[in-house]
């Protein structure tokens, strides 16, 4: 419970909290590993929580951090216009239409505050990636929730329903997070389509590079159709960059760039994140090898699990979305004792539901070997 009094022994129940924040879900963060040695008195520990790559970076963004190009005891250029110039190459738009975030998660809440007062409305599906739903209640806006249908594939129809209801913003993961399943390219254009001129329609692709041939292009669709927009891309996965916070925000216009621009932090990305992100960018070779190892690793994975009878969604990332058989807080509880970082989800109606990061191989096989000890417990 959390302390009403201040160390003085006075209330604060008479301070005027932001009624929208003081009533956030807590966000379902990963453990720490120095929690995990703790609880299981394991040292070597499978960090299979948060979705990071298990094979570093690219040795180019360490290199880059040793080179006098980084200079920490300077403030870092507000506006990154190095690191946009460069993703205005690599994705073919201007860079003007670019804003780049402390996280991609600061874009989500920089798209809430910058689009959502009190009574406004956001559409997003269920189970999905937390803040999605977060960032609109803190600006005091309602979220609908659309589930995925039974097998866990978006219910297209349903969105479509819910965006007849026009938010101001529509927030959907493809490929999804936590599932992993993905919006062909027919069901991107249909959703574009019901989404109309007045809703923002944000398209996160935080793990698109682990994405099969055929994964549809949104940038090009969304841009094609003329859909008022916001793609969302990171460094922290498949560039392995989670430790330095960096991500962006491709925009449908400089107005709504300028707009989510304005709703940031001005020093939001640091020295070290702009620099790293534009070595790892320009590596492309190294990201390469590392998505085609995990994703090697997690179809290695999928096919022992299937070995064992457990469901799971298709998956087109570095993770895997499983039915544990039992209750997934506890299973992710019982892991942890072993020295496997899991996260079970919590959302209602999937709550047996397990999210699993792909590690590496000596990781991957720690958890097999640890989840088969609570298959059969
Ligand atoms: C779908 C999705 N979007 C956004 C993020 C935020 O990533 P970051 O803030 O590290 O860029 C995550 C992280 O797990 C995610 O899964």
């Amino acid at each position: 419970m959390t302390k009403a009094n201040n160390a003085a022994g006075a209330p604060d129940s008479a301070l005027a909290f932001n009624p929208h924040v003081a009533a956030l879900p807590t966000y379902n963060a990963g453990l720490p590993v120095a929690v995990a040695r703790e609880v299981s008195g394991h040292s070597f520990i499978a960090r299979l929580a948060s979705n990071e790559n298990p094979f570093g970076c690219s040795p180019k963004v360490t290199a880059a951090l040793s080179s006098s190009a980084f200079e920490p005891w300077r403030y870092a250029d507000p506006a990154a216009r190095e690191l946009r110039a460069a993703l205005g190459k690599y994705l073919g738009i201007d860079a003007n239409e670019i804003v780049c975030g402390n996280g991609s998660e600061e874009m989500i809440a920089a798209i809430a505050r910058a689009f959502l007062v009190p009574g406004g409305l956001a559409v997003t599906v269920v189970p999905s990636f937390g803040l999605h739903e977060i960032e609109p209640l803190a600006n005091g806006a309602k979220v609908i929730k659309v589930p995925m249908t039974k097998d866990l594939a978006f219910d297209i129809p349903a969105i479509e329903g819910a965006l007849a209801r026009k938010p101001q913003v529509f927030f959907i993961s493809t490929p999804s997070n936590p599932v992993g399943v993905t919006l062909d390219l027919a069901s991107l254009e249909r959703l574009a389509t019901a989404n109309g001129q007045s809703t923002l329609f944000v398209l996160d692709e935080a793990y698109r590079e682990f994405t099969e041939p055929g994964f549809p292009d949104g940038l090009e669709v969304l841009r094609r159709l003329g859909v008022p927009h916001v793609i969302l891309r990171t460094f922290s996965k498949a560039y392995g960059l989670a430790g330095l916070r960096v991500g962006y925000a491709a925009c449908s216009s400089s107005e709504v760039a300028r707009v989510v621009n304005a709703a940031k932090t001005p020093f939001n990305v640091n020295a070290a994140a702009q620099i790293a992100a534009v070595a790892a960018l320009a590596d492309e070779a190294w990201m390469r090898d590392a998505v085609a190892r995990i994703n090697a690793e997690r179809e290695r994975v999928r096919k022992v699990l299937h070995g064992l009878d457990i469901w799971m969604a298709p998956s087109q990332t570095n993770f895997l979305f499983l039915d544990c058989r039992g209750d997934s807080s506890e299973c992710a509880q019982f892991l942890l004792k072993e020295g496997v970082i899991v996260k079970g989800w919590r959302e209602a109606g999937y709550e047996r539901f397990l999210r699993v990061t792909i590690g590496t191989t000596e990781e991957n096989e720690k958890f097999i070997a640890a989840f088969k000890r609570w298959l059969n417990r």
